[in-house]
């Protein structure tokens, strides 16, 4: 998308100042190239996620739960970062997301919001955080605001989700909202179950009506069938992002860890993987004990006089 014209390159309606024209100057500083070097917004908001489904063009969107990802891959020209509560699973090693707390989420997404130049930086809600009703809510999305510099939040549930959603927007914090497979409800929904089959795509329409309806700038949709993701793309005004929802949505969202080939077991099936981390440190690590077992590590290159 960096090359050919993602929504980092396209000339934004009403940004134009922020529309950087300095793109040479940028390439010079950002050892990565992407499409922070090629122009398109300095910052994305929440109405460039807004242009690019009128533009048709696609957003992009990974976890990064760390500021030398973050870093990365706001460089490399990926328009938001999900500072996911996935951090139970990829950070933490909790077999499922539930245990994590905000605790937990705020120095991680601190990290991630103080690395980012142009990415656009989403808090992930934990479980816990905000069913108990809309005061709750908003008091979540408070500390996410104030204490990690997120630019939105982003929380589980649709029609039962919407007070919640309704009350953080009205304080003027901008919400993304995910639908279909909500990791958090894994054990109600009787473990990793495709959603939005057959009669299922009944409730996933009313969902996404109901969490545009109430103010979000955008929505998730996990794990749903393509032709379902369709019909929720074409019916709501705001942009769908896709994990496992297939490609007829507005964007597409990973989880890095499994995208970059560093999850240990099990990928999904709507995975593609990029990069085989695991085996490059692997390989890396044996290779240091070696050299270091033999004596060959360090040398005089790696001593100071
Ligand atoms: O926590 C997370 O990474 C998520 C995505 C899978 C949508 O919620």
């Amino acid at each position: 998308m960096c090359q050919t014209g993602g929504m980092s390159e396209q000339p934004v309606n009403d940004a134009a100042s922020e529309t950087s024209n300095a793109a040479s100057a940028t390439a010079e500083t950002n050892p990565y190239g992407g499409a922070a070097a090629s122009g398109g917004p300095k910052r994305v908001r929440t109405r460039h996620f807004q242009n690019a489904k009128r533009e048709g063009i696609k957003i992009t969107g990974l976890t990064s739960y760390d500021m030398l990802t973050a870093r990365i891959f706001d460089e490399a020209g990926i328009d938001f970062l999900l500072v996911g509560d996935s951090a139970g699973n990829n950070v933490f090693g909790y077999e499922t997301t539930l245990p994590v707390k905000v605790d937990d989420l705020i120095p991680l997404t601190r990290a991630v919001a103080g690395a980012v130049k142009r990415a656009f930086v989403v808090a992930d809600m934990p479980f816990g955080s905000y069913e108990n009703g809309p005061e709750e809510a908003l008091h979540t999305a408070v500390r996410f605001m104030k204490e990690t510099g997120a630019h939105a939040v982003k929380l589980e549930g649709g029609e039962r989700s919407h007070k919640q959603i309704r009350r953080i927007v009205g304080a003027g914090i901008p919400v993304m909202a995910h639908i279909g497979y909500t990791p958090q409800s894994e054990h109600g929904l009787g473990g990793h179950v495709i959603q939005g089959r057959g009669e299922g795509v009944k409730q996933l329409l009313a969902d996404a009506r109901s969490v545009q309806e109430a103010g979000a700038f955008a929505v998730v949709l996990e794990m749903v069938p393509a032709d379902a993701a369709r019909q929720v793309t074409e019916l709501l005004e705001i942009p769908t992002i896709s994990v496992g929802a297939g490609p007829h949505t507005d964007g597409q969202l990973l989880v890095w860890t499994d995208w970059a080939g560093l999850t240990i077991g099990r990928v999904p099936k709507f995975v593609k993987q990029y990069a085989d981390l695991a085996g490059i440190l692997s390989q890396a690590a044996r290779e240091w004990r070696e050299d270091v077992e033999s004596g060959s590590y360090p040398n005089a290159e790696h001593s100071y006089e």
